[in-house]
């Protein structure tokens, strides 16, 4: 059995990813504030397992338990691969530095990046010495590369996602049987963040006239799109252990 965990599955391309990961033989643990019916009556369908955890990202000293209640349903004995999906994230806050709430710069820095990194530090420990699959996928941005007036905390969550991504390849290749670590930042695509992005004022994020566009032209890619690159470089031979790399690459 494969088994997937799966951050920020109630919409967007979480939901999607999780669609096609829902097939007989794979046992997908979705995460998220919000519930997914539609993942639910998917599995059913398919006979695929399925368990969600309705919980906040936002509360990282609870990770720890929430990892051990789901490393307790894998088996790693008769397992072939174990998955990570580092993919919840929030866009928030938007604005210049001093308007941003205090509180909302802490969650977007613990959703963004420690979630991940408490996330990815649990699931190391509990496959280091086991010597099946066991990859680690962590959606980045394009705006981890470049700095976007408004988006501070957004931007440097996402480069510090890329940094620790980088870091951990280094200290895995030393290990017999290192865990595959990659950063996929997926393009523009057309999810609920992007709807939030084009409702901002100008004030508060300066590009934003160039989002509007990219809806009206039509140049948001599909979440189900991103999904299935996702899903094919999860399972790949040429997965990009060590690469901070983009959706462009493979469509
Ligand atoms: N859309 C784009 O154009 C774009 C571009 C570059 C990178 N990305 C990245 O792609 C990833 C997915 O984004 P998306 O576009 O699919 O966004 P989305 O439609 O807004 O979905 C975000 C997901 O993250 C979850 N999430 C947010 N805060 C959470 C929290 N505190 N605890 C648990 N889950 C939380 C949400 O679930 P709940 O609200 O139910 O908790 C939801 O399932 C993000 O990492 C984003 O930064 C997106």
């Amino acid at each position: 059995m494969n088994y997937f965990i799966i951050t920020g599955t109630s919409r967007g391309i979480g939901a999607a990813l999780s669609e096609r990961l829902l097939r007989e033989g794979n046992y997908l643990f979705s995460i998220s504030r919000g519930d997914n019916q539609n993942l639910k009556e998917i599995a059913a369908s398919r006979g695929a397992k399925l368990t969600h955890f309705s919980f906040d990202l936002g509360q990282i000293s609870a990770i720890k338990g929430l990892m051990e209640k789901i490393f307790a349903e894998i088996d790693l004995n008769s397992a072939e691969g174990v998955f990570l999906v580092n993919n919840a994230g929030t866009i928030e806050p938007v604005g210049p530095l001093p308007q941003n709430d205090p509180g909302s710069i802490q969650d977007g820095f613990n959703v963004n990046l420690l979630a991940p990194v408490l996330l990815t530090r649990f699931f190391i420990e509990m496959v280091q010495t086991w010597r099946g699959t066991k990859r680690v996928i962590n959606i980045t941005s394009g705006a981890a590369q470049r700095p976007v007036f408004g988006w501070s905390t957004y931007c440097s969550s996402k480069a510090g996602i890329d940094m620790f991504t980088r870091c951990v390849t280094t200290e895995q290749e030393g290990e017999e049987f290192p865990v595959q670590i990659c950063a996929l930042a997926p393009g523009v695509v057309d999810t609920q963040m992007q709807a939030q992005i084009r409702e901002r004022g100008e004030d508060e994020f300066r590009d934003v006239q160039k989002f509007i566009n990219y809806k009206k032209e039509n140049k948001l890619l599909p979440p189900e799109e991103v999904a299935r690159v996702i899903s094919w470089l999860l399972l790949s031979d040429d997965f990009p252990a060590g690469i901070i790399t983009r959706i462009d690459e493979f469509i």
